[in-house]
């Protein structure tokens, strides 16, 4: 099993190192920006960079099952499952704003066990392996010891439809934490936290593919993962509250208070 998880995570790594070559190529080019649905972003790239990552992973892997944004976002859950988000932060990419990531991560029945997040701007790759801790390039990470939300520095993120619900929690956070950021890449919000750059973070709506990088990353760096009220996480869930533990109780009653206003 041991040299299993570092193919594996070689994999992951080399199929996001081969995407960023592609994202970084358009960088101050034209991106052909399409629409799924109203407001939701995708761009060409998007689609170049999933079709890429998934050649990778079946070549090597070709009875695992792959979830990934663009192509095959419904596929169901099997033993060996790959979750891929080609770009996280289409956004902020569309306009060369550059706070973007590539996010593959794998999972044996149903455990987390790789995951990968590479900025592309920043040349910071992330990584994880279950057990193994967590690594920003080469350097091990963990969660800040920051104790009070008072003194917190949260990231979060909106859905592209966005909610009376989500602007409520962000307005009570505004005043409760040091300061909240809204950057635009879920998976980096998570690595972010993970590697002590900020101390929680909440969003709803959250897709598997834009988590389940992060999620890894953040649990082999300390960090803890739940939904609202403190339950199990779930990739397929719709709310997502993580932290460096210390503010976490914190973090949920507030989140209590915020949602009876
Ligand atoms: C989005 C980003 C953003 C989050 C949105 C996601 P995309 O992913 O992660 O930070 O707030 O909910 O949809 O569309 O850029 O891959
Ligand atoms: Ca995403
Ligand atoms: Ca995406």
């Amino acid at each position: 099993m041991k040299n299993m998880e570092n193919e594996y995570l070689n994999t992951a790594i080399f199929a996001a190192k081969e995407s960023a070559k592609i994202l970084l190529s358009y960088i101050g080019k034209e991106k052909n920006v399409d629409y799924k649905g109203k407001i939701n972003l995708v761009t060409e790239v998007d689609r170049k960079s999933e079709d890429n990552i998934i050649q990778i992973i079946k070549e090597r892997y070709p009875s695992h099952q792959i979830i990934a944004e663009e192509s095959k976002p419904d596929s169901s859950r099997a033993e060996y499952t790959w979750y891929i988000d080609p770009l996280d932060g289409t956004t902020n990419f569309s306009h060369d704003y550059p706070i973007f990531a590539v996010s593959i991560a794998f999972e044996i029945d149903r455990k987390l066990q790789v995951g990968v997040v590479l900025d592309p701007t920043r040349s910071e790759l992330f990584r994880a392996v279950k057990g193994k801790g967590a690594f920003l390039n080469n350097k091990k990470i963990s969660v800040s010891d920051t104790r009070f939300l008072k003194n917190s520095l949260l990231a979060t993120g909106f859905p592209y439809v966005i909610t009376e619900r989500s602007i409520k929690l962000f307005n009570h956070f505004l005043s409760k934490a040091q300061a909240v950021r809204r950057a635009g890449s879920a998976a980096l919000d998570l690595c972010y936290l993970a590697s002590g750059r900020v101390d929680g973070f909440w969003e709803l709506d959250l897709k598997p593919w834009d988590m389940a990088a992060g999620k890894i990353i953040l649990k082999e760096a300390g960090g803890i993962i739940t939904n609202f009220t403190g339950g199990e996480h779930s990739l397929f869930g719709n709310n997502t509250l993580a932290s460096n533990r210390l503010i976490h109780k914190e973090l949920m009653n507030e989140i209590e208070i915020a949602e009876k206003e």
